[in-house]
């Protein structure tokens, strides 16, 4: 049974779905691998260092003619053209954004696996993309934010005089924004956070930072632990809320997502106008609208004299350990797909594991996904 590694072909996208160490251990379990001519190289992974690990390298369309095709983004129509039936990919699906990309794997009769379908649950978190990638994504944003703003985190005290610490607001503690707190806490910043979720107050405290608590006169915890979309009051009355937070701001990392709809809006323009010259918001949310109006997805804008950051693959600039994890990932969940009988490789049963059944969205011709309304 072969597995094959194809070339990212979303522009800007650096990551790759195996490495040289997880090439080694997908042939351990008894699987063949081809990866594309250079596809590591965005990601400083050499083709030698591949054939080294045991893979074939080959051309693009074996390596989506593969058994099992390892990707990062969903497949485009002109990859799908090349996949064979009873073939099976594993990737993001981005299924929020509704097009043809599933139809067109059942009708080549692909079964297809969205890894951000895999249940939160603690023995699927070696799998969990979501998390590894939203981690980086937190740690990278910062960094970011410190390139962007022209004074120091820490305090200082020189011969030239002293600097005051940095206050960092982070909006949104979910994996990004526990570890951008975490982040600008180790380079010195005074941090605070806020999150309409109320239970991740003490993660926020745990790590070091102070939690921003607001009466909004209803809960945002939604279902599986992710937020839910406050009622048009509520949103108005966080916004008012905040906007007097903010003017206290340095630089806001802003990470609010609600699945599958658009950003909530917690930065106004009123908020941006009260903040001092030279400020920096790192808007996570760009791609599905910014948690401030202001943003331009995939610009650096100053407007008010703030310095607006919409970048919205944060991953993709620490390519080397993104792919790495999200490689680390994709093989934990080759491992529960396939089971060796007597030096054979083969499928186990998808539907009997939760994990796998959970994120199995094109089975046997048809599709098995449901949209949420
Ligand atoms: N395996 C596991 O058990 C596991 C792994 C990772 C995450 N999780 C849980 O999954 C959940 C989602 O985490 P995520 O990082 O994917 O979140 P996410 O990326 O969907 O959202 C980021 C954060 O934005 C917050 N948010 C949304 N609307 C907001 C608003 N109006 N104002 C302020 N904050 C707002 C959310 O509460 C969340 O904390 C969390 O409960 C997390 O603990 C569980």
């Amino acid at each position: 049974m072969k597995v094959g590694i194809p070339i990212e072909v979303l522009g800007g996208e650096t990551r790759v779905a195996a490495t040289p160490e997880t090439v080694k251990k997908l042939r351990a379990l008894g699987l063949s691998v081809l990866v594309e001519h250079n596809a590591g190289l965005g990601s400083h992974f050499t083709d030698e260092a591949y054939h080294q690990a045991g893979a074939e390298i080959g051309d693009k369309e074996r390596a989506l003619g593969s058994d099992i095709v390892l990707k990062v983004h969903k497949p485009e129509p002109v990859e799908i053209e090349h996949m064979k039936n009873g073939a099976v990919v594993l990737s993001m699906m981005g299924l929020c954004h509704a097009d043809d990309t599933l139809s067109l794997l059942a009708g080549k009769g692909v079964d297809a696996f969205a890894l951000e379908m895999i249940p939160r649950i603690s023995r699927a978190q070696a799998m969990d993309v979501l998390s590894s990638q939203s981690n980086i994504a937190g740690y990278r944003a910062v960094l970011e934010a410190a390139r962007l703003y022209g004074r120091f985190f820490p305090m200082m005290m020189t011969s030239a005089g002293s600097a005051k610490p940095t206050r960092v607001v982070v909006l949104g503690a979910g994996v990004a924004g526990l570890q951008a707190i975490a982040t600008a806490r180790r380079l010195g910043a005074q941090v605070s956070a806020y999150d309409v979720r109320p239970e991740v107050k003490e993660q926020i405290m745990s790590l070091g930072a102070k939690f921003i608590e607001f009466d909004l006169g209803e809960s945002g915890a939604g279902a599986g632990g992710y937020a839910r979309q406050l009622s048009a009051e509520a949103q108005s009355r966080q916004q008012q809320l905040l906007t007097d937070e903010l003017k206290k701001a340095d630089i806001i990392i802003s990470t609010a997502l609600i699945p599958c709809r658009p950003a909530p809006v917690l930065i106004t323009e009123q908020a941006v106008e009260g903040m001092h010259q030279g400020s920096v918001i790192v808007d996570m949310a760009a791609a599905t609208g910014g948690n401030c109006p202001l943003t331009e997805a995939n610009k650096t804008v100053t407007k008010h004299g703030v310095i607006l950051c919409g970048i919205t693959n944060f991953p993709a600039l620490m390519p080397s350990d993104a792919s790495a994890f999200y490689a680390r990932n994709l093989f934990n969940f080759v491992t529960l797909m396939v089971t060796t009988t007597e030096g054979q490789v083969r499928m186990k049963d998808y539907l009997e594991d939760e994990i796998t059944a959970s994120s199995l969205v094109t089975y046997k011709g048809a599709v098995r996904f449901k949209e949420k309304k």
